[in-house]
C-alpha cells in the first residue's frame, strides 16, 4: 500500500507538471446555437483558454452570441471554411453544428491541423463517420465527441459494475428510453439539417451509456424499426416561436421513434428502442444480463446524464438470490459541460488519447445507421465497417 501512495504521488505531480500552460489555448467555436451556449459558458470559467473566433451561417449570429457573452476580440466567419482557412493558430474548435454539418467542418478542420471537440451524434450516416475517421487518422489530431454523460460518476458505475466482473460473461442488454411528449423541433425535426431524429439525438447516448460499459464490442447484425407518428401528427406536435403546430407537423421528416435488435462481437444482443413522443412514460428500464449476475438502471433520461435512480445488481451467493442495491452518488459540482470540454483540452495539451474517441463512437454510428437501413429495406442486414 505504501508503493500505491508513492506511486500515485508521483502520477500527481506529472499531471501538474503537464497542465502548467505556457501559452493560452485558441479557441474556435463553429455554429452559435443553442449547445453553443454550453461550450462558451465551460470555456469562460477556464483561464487558460482564449476564444479567438466565432462563425455562423445565419449572418449576424455569431456577433450577438459573443455580445451576450460579453466575449470581445473575437473574428467573426460566415462558415467553418473561413474561419478555419483564416485563423493560422487555432488550437482548438467546438463543432456545434447540426447533424448534418458534422462531417464537412470536422474534416475540414483536421485537414488544417486543427483538433476537434464535435458535437454528437458523430455524423447522420456511417459513411460520413468513416470518411472523418479517415482524415483524423491522416492528421495525427486530437478528435473527442460530445457524450458528456460519461463525466457522470454514476454513468462511469455501470462501467465499474461491469468491469468488476460482478456480473460474469454479458449476453444481453436491453436499453433506451423516451418521454411521453418531446420532440425538439428547432433544426432537430427536418432532414436536411437534423438527418436523423430521437435516433440519433437521444438514441446515441442510450447505446453509448451501455456499449461503453461493456467495451463497445463491435456491432454485426441488425434489425431495425423507425416511425414518426408523433411529429407528423399536428395534434402531438408543438407550436414553437416560429411556427404553428401544423408548420411544424409539415416540417417533420425524420424519426420520432426507432428500435433495433443488434447482435454485438461476442455473442451478445442488444435491444434497444428510443422516443422522442410515444403513448407510454417509458419504454423501460435499462437491463445488463450476464452469466453470474444482472444489473437494472431504472429508465432513464440518460442524455441528462445521469442514472435513473438507485441500481439493482441480482446475483446469486452460496445458493442464495441476491439483490444489492448501488446507491446514487454525489457528483463534484463541477458540471458536465464543463468536464467534457475540459477532458478535451486535457487530452489536447496533455498529447494524451481522445476521451470519447471516434474509434468507440464509429460502432455507435454503424448502429444508427444500421437501424436506418434496416428499417428502410424491412429486413435484417449486416453491419459492415470499412477499415479505417
Ligand atoms: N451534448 C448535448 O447535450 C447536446 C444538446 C443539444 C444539442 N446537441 C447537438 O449540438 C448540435 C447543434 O444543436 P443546436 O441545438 O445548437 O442547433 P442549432 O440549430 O441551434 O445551432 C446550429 C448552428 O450551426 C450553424 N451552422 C450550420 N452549419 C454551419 C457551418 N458550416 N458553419 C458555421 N455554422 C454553421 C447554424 O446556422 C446554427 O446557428 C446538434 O448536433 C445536436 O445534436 C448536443
Amino acid at each position: 500500500m505504501a508503493g500505491d501512495s508513492v506511486l500515485s504521488q508521483t502520477t500527481q505531480s506529472v499531471k501538474e507538471e503537464k497542465k502548467t500552460f505556457e501559452k493560452k489555448i485558441k479557441v474556435g467555436i463553429i455554429g452559435t446555437g443553442w449547445i453553443a451556449e454550453a461550450h462558451i459558458e465551460s470555456y469562460l470559467q477556464m483561464e487558460d483558454v482564449e476564444i479567438v473566433a466565432a462563425a455562423d451561417l445565419i449572418p449576424g449570429k455569431a456577433e450577438a452570441f459573443m455580445e451576450t457573452y460579453g466575449v470581445k476580440g473575437v473574428r467573426f466567419y460566415p462558415s467553418h471554411k473561413e474561419l478555419i482557412d483564416n485563423e493560422k493558430d487555432l488550437d482548438a474548435v467546438s463543432i456545434c453544428t447540426y447533424n448534418t454539418a458534422h462531417a464537412e467542418p470536422t474534416i475540414y478542420a483536421l485537414e488544417h491541423g486543427v483538433n476537434v471537440l464535435l458535437e454528437k451524434p458523430f455524423t447522420v450516416t456511417l459513411e460520413e463517420a468513416v470518411e472523418v475517421c479517415k482524415a483524423e487518422k491522416k492528421s495525427g489530431k486530437l478528435l473527442s465527441i460530445g457524450f458528456q454523460p460519461r463525466c457522470d460518476v454514476n454513468m462511469q458505475m455501470i462501467k465499474k459494475i461491469v468491469e468488476s466482473g460482478v456480473l460474469g460473461k454479458i449476453y444481453y442488454i436491453q436499453t433506451g428510453g423516451g418521454r411521453r411528449r418531446g420532440i425538439p423541433n428547432s433544426t432537430f425535426i427536418e432532414k436536411s439539417t437534423g438527418g436523423i431524429g430521437a435516433l440519433g439525438d437521444i438514441g446515441c447516448y442510450s447505446l453509448d451509456m451501455v456499449l461503453n460499459a461493456i467495451g463497445y464490442p463491435k456491432p454485426l447484425t441488425v434489425t431495425g424499426y423507425k416511425s414518426a407518428y408523433f411529429g407528423t401528427n399536428p395534434e402531438t406536435q408543438y407550436a414553437d416561436r416560429f411556427h404553428t403546430a401544423e408548420e411544424n407537423a409539415a416540417r417533420f421528416s425524420v424519426d420520432d421513434f426507432a428500435a433495433g435488435f443488434i447482435r454485438l462481437e461476442g455473442d451478445i444482443v442488444l435491444d434497444f428502442r428510443i422516443a422522442w413522443a410515444m403513448h407510454l412514460d417509458t419504454p423501460g428500464d435499462t437491463i445488463i444480463m450476464g452469466t453470474k449476475g444482472g444489473l437494472r438502471i431504472p429508465s432513464t433520461e440518460c442524455w441528462n446524464g445521469t442514472v435513473g435512480g438507485e441500481m439493482t445488481i441480482y446475483h446469486d451467493l452460496a445458493g442464495v438470490q441476491m439483490e444489492e442495491k448501488v446507491p446514487i452518488l454525489k457528483d463534484d459540482g463541477k458540471g458536465l459541460f464543463y468536464k467534457k470540454v475540459r477532458s478535451f483540452l486535457d487530452a489536447v495539451v496533455n498529447g494524451e488519447p481522445a476521451p470519447v474517441p471516434t474509434s468507440q463512437i464509429l460502432y455507435n454510428q454503424a448502429i444508427i445507421d444500421g437501424i436506418c437501413k434496416s428499417a428502410e429495406l424491412g429486413h435484417e442486414i449486416e453491419i459492415n465497417i470499412p477499415e479505417i
